[in-house]
């Protein structure tokens, strides 16, 4: 399935600071949110339009509105909690879902502790929200919870992507578009995405 490098300029001198270890938190925070509406940008091109009919203060005519079809936002906790206001700025009206989910230091695997989505999740395009994907177990699994609550239409929204995570994601779930804003190098032996940023939740929440 595709995959949507967002690599606009604005995007990229962002994405400089984020990166930088001396970045605090709170710049850290607002430029992810800069950074997550410039890519929404992009992950949402395809939305649906209906005519509309309006008057300018000159004449009438016919405008485009977005065709109301329902969206989600869902956030993996917690690190993709902090991509949901930007995307809320552009789309107000989106119902949010989140998705508990820590990664074991020692295998790397996903382990699940809340999951509450809307009830509807299953008539509503989803944005999929998680600012790395690193080995892409939590993404691959987020993906199969929403799935298995019926969701058939998602995007996958990550900052920083490994190669490694990219191609996991497209072997189980080939139908989910990516959207990220880099690709970096490779996972080192922890599981950490090089160059990357470090992690996205203590520098975040600034838990380090
Ligand atoms: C981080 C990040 C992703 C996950 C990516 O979360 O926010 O959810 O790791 O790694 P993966 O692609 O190898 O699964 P973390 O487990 O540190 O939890 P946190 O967001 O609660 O800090
Ligand atoms: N989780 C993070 O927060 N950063 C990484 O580089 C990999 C997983």
């Amino acid at each position: 399935m595709k995959l949507t490098v967002v690599d606009h300029p604005l995007v990229q001198h962002k994405l400089a600071i984020i990166r930088d270890k001396n970045t605090g938190n709170k710049e850290f925070r607002e430029l992810m949110e800069e950074v997550t509406m410039l890519m929404a940008y992009e992950a949402m091109r395809d939305l649906e339009l209906d005519p509309v009919t309006i008057e300018t203060p000159l004449t009438t005519m016919t405008a485009h509105m977005l065709s109301g079809k329902k969206l989600a936002v869902v956030a993996i906790l917690r690190a993709g909690l902090i991509m949901v206001d930007g995307i809320l700025k552009l789309v107000p009206a989106a119902k949010v879902g989140h998705i508990g989910l820590y990664r074991d230091p020692n295998t790397l695997q996903p382990v699940e502790y809340y999951c509450k989505l809307p009830s509807d999740i299953a008539e509503r395009r989803v944005f999929l929200t998680d600012p790395m994907l690193a080995t892409a177990g939590s993404a691959v699994h987020a993906l199969s919870i929403l799935k298995a609550k019926g969701a058939h239409h998602i995007k996958l929204m990550s900052i920083i992507a490994a190669p490694e995570g990219i191609k996991r994601v497209q072997e189980a779930h080939p139908d989910v578009e990516i959207v990220v804003a880099a690709v970096d190098s490779h996972l080192n032996d922890h599981g950490y995405i090089v160059p990357g940023l470090g992690d996205a939740g203590d520098r975040i929440y600034g838990t380090k």
